[in-house]
């Protein structure tokens, strides 16, 4: 059984990963300071793969702490490095905490990786890299923009660490995988997204609108060049997205990647405006979604969707799963939440 050290693995799509190895027969150790995510959410992982997996609190900046998990748990096969701060606008105040955070901690695991002999990363990454790109859907080959915060400045940074990394020790290998919108729940609704505070991102923002913990939704802007006004995006799945983790570290550990480093765009290919996404929310929940247009938000971009084709011929992966269902699990979950809170 191939053990995986999971850095962020109590997080949202780090979760959602944990059960897709364990349900694939691997061994995964997880990591996390907990800055963002509940120890609770073992239990949600083992409620829904029977086995709980192991876990260290730990830092992902204190690398001889890191290290002793190597010595704990020998012959790690691979890394999943999640950990990472990942609110755009808090990294607008705060840059400092987010280049130290997300590029410490990657500084880190690449010394341990040459190290611990473990040769084998897989990289949480952006579509935030490609900015607004020229042109649509975006491949992996298009342009990396100027970073529009803090936070999109450190996955480029982190890209181009790990690129030169690779580069001078070619025992190295990492697949970076750029992510567009993750969304939802797992199906059992016994993990999904614990947003901190007022959430930022559209979907959490809508179920607690519908659920009546936000009085309204505003929609950022009805006046961009796309077909109902309001921006769009390409929204995925993240079981779809944790999926992909799993084939990412099949590829490492078979050998099969063609390069030291490779990029992946993992979205679904189809692009939706956020008018489209609180349709379809209403139409598969029942419910309906309070909501007033007000200006853009600042750093937004227009419209970005994948060009997911190198991923589905290379990895063999596909995102299918449809908006109705993905907007189901996230409110499935919502309510699973609401349910918690009042018992609690
Ligand atoms: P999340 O905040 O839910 O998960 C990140 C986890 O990392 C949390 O459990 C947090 O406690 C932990 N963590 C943070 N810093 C740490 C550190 N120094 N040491 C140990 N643990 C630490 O976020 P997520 O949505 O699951 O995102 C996972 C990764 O995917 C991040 O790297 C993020 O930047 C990237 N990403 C996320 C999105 C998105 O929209 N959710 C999109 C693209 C990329
Ligand atoms: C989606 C759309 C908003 C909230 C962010 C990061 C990106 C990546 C994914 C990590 C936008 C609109 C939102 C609301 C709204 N994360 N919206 N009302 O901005 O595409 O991407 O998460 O790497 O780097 O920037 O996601 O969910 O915040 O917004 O109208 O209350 O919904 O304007 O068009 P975004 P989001």
């Amino acid at each position: 059984m191939s053990k995986i050290l999971v850095t962020g693995g109590t997080g949202y799509i780090g979760s959602h990963t944990v059960v897709e190895l364990q349900n694939n027969g691997y061994e995964v150790i997880i990591v996390d300071n907990l800055s963002n995510s509940s120890i609770d959410v073992l239990d949600g992982i083992a409620s829904i793969t029977g086995k709980k997996p192991a876990f260290e609190k730990i830092d992902c900046q204190n690398k001889q702490a890191l290290a002793e998990v190597f010595a704990k748990y020998p012959g790690i096969e691979a890394i999943i490095h999640f950990a990472a701060s990942k609110a755009v606008g808090e990294s607008v105040e705060k840059p400092l905490l987010y280049y130290k955070n997300n590029l410490i901690s990657v500084l880190n695991i690449l010394e341990l990786m040459g190290e611990q002999n473990t040769y084998n990363l897989v990289f949480s990454s952006s579509c935030t890299v490609y900015g607004q790109p020229d042109i649509l859907p975006v491949t992996e080959n298009a342009p990396v923009k100027p970073a529009t915060s803090p936070y999109g400045n450190t996955k480029q940074i982190a890209e181009e660490i790990i690129r030169d990394t690779i580069h001078a020790d070619n025992r190295l290998k990492c697949i970076a995988l750029r992510y567009f919108n993750p969304v939802g729940a797992h199906p059992s609704a016994a993990i999904g997204e614990l947003p901190n505070g007022v959430p930022n991102n559209l979907i959490p923002f809508v179920t607690q609108t519908a659920i009546g913990i936000r009085e309204c939704l505003r929609v950022f802007g009805n006046d961009y060049n796309t077909p109902d006004g309001s921006a769009i995006r390409d929204y995925i799945w993240v079981v779809d997205l944790a999926k992909a983790h799993v084939i990412a570290v099949e590829r490492l550990l078979g050998n099969k990647n063609k390069n030291g480093i490779e990029f992946f765009n993992l979205g679904t290919g189809k692009g939706l405006s956020v008018l489209e996404i609180l349709n379809t929310f209403e139409q598969a929940t029942g419910v309906k979604v309070n909501r007033k247009i007000v200006a853009r938000r600042e750093g937004d971009v227009e419209k970005v969707w994948a060009d997911p084709t190198f991923a589905n011929n290379e990895l063999g992966w596909k995102a299918e799963t449809s908006t109705e269902k993905m907007l189901a699990t996230a409110w499935e979950w919502e309510k699973r939440l609401a349910k918690k809170n009042s018992m609690s």
